[in-house]
């Protein structure tokens, strides 16, 4: 049997079954399940990272409830890494280390969630570099989430930093439309409930970052009909959804202001004629960002970017895109800019 640890408990919803799979997330469900399924064989350390909302905790917590449901002696312990932190602190201060060591050495499966957290706290992080040691010794499965990947953890120590990746590190992105459909059809259909498709589609195109702001939406539309006895109808939908829904649209000058920002330039540099190194590549940046997060054609582009050829902004666009397939560090960095700007802007579809 499973031993009752004082742990968190597992949310019994987060499971692999309820996890909707999209190209966004599909190394990392993949991941994950070849972990449930051979623990401490297939990947260990399994780290899986994303921006906010997009899953990281149903997969640790599937990955949980996969082992409990095998009937298995085994102990599954899921904390965060600030849990982590305090229940090391508290064990100091009683003078119980021992136990809580004692504790963490001899579990099974290890989830340790959002262990960004860990940044600056150096007690905890030389705790957990033993218990990970322990653990990947005896072969114990362990599994890390984080909002970044490991090399963009800078407050942490090179040596549990270097550990994280000796496994396998899984990235969840932001789901695509057709995927956000598919995410809301399964979540009406847990709570029993048909929605029309152009409803979900609505919904689906408003939010687009987040998938717990997608449910909340969803469960917002669904409790408004039913509290009113009304049709879900687009016309009905609109004012109800959340701030998301009313963003800005995202436009070529949001993009420009946010690359320049981010690179220590001026928007006119963007603009500008500069051959200088530092401003052409992230001109070339802004370039493919305004083509792939908007509907703008490349001599539209062009107008925008100091009236170049189409031909100079297809160029510029195809670079970064090639770019992007060898080197996954900039791919990090485009996704960045990218979460950025959907955080304050409604992304074209
Ligand atoms: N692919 C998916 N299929 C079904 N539900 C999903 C999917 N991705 C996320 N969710 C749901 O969205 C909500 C948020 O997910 P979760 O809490 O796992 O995100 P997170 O990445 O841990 O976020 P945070 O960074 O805030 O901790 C949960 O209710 C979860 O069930
Ligand atoms: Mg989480």
């Amino acid at each position: 049997m499973i031993q009752p640890h004082d742990t968190l408990p597992l949310n019994r919803d987060y499971t692999f079954d309820m996890f909707v799979r999209g190209k966004n997330n599909h190394l990392a469900y993949a991941a994950s399940m070849a972990v449930a399924e051979a623990p401490g064989k297939a990947y260990n350390p399994l780290f899986i990272y994303g921006s906010v909302g997009l899953g990281k905790t149903h997969l640790l917590q599937a990955i949980g409830n996969f082992m409990v449901a095998s009937g298995l002696p085994k102990t599954v312990v899921y904390t965060t890494s600030e849990r982590f932190a305090i229940e090391l602190i508290t064990a100091i201060r009683n003078n119980t280390t021992p136990a809580f060591r004692e504790k963490y050495r001899r579990i099974d499966l290890l989830l340790i969630d959002d262990v960004q957290f860990l940044e600056g706290k150096e007690a905890t992080q030389e705790e957990l570099f033993h218990t990970f040691n322990e653990l990947y010794g005896s072969e114990k499965q362990i599994v890390l989430s984080s909002d970044r990947p490991p090399e963009k953890l800078s407050g942490l120590q090179d040596r549990l930093v270097s550990r994280f990746r000796w496994g396998l590190v899984a990235d969840i992105q932001p789901p695509d439309l057709e995927t956000r459909i598919a995410i809301l059809r399964e979540k009406a259909s847990n709570r029993g409930i048909h929605v029309d498709d152009d409803i979900l589609e609505l919904i689906a195109r408003r939010i687009s970052s987040n998938v717990r702001a997608l449910e909340g939406a969803l469960i917002k539309a669904i409790a408004h009909s039913e509290l009113q006895g009304a049709r879900l109808t687009p016309q009905n939908i609109e004012g109800m959804l959340p701030e998301e829904g009313k963003r800005e649209k995202l436009t070529i000058a949001h993009i420009k202001d946010e690359v320049a920002m981010r690179y220590h330039l001026k928007r006119h540099d963007l603009e500008g004629a500069s051959r200088k190194k530092e401003i052409s590549q992230a001109r070339h940046m802004a370039i493919y960002l305004a083509r792939n997060m908007t509907n703008n054609s490349f001599p539209a582009i062009g107008k925008q970017f100091g009236n170049r050829d189409h031909t100079t902004i297809m160029h510029s666009y195809m670079k970064v895109k090639t770019l992007l397939e060898e080197t996954p560090l900039l791919q990090a960095e485009v996704n960045e800019i990218k979460e950025g700007l959907r955080a304050r802007f409604q992304e074209n579809p």
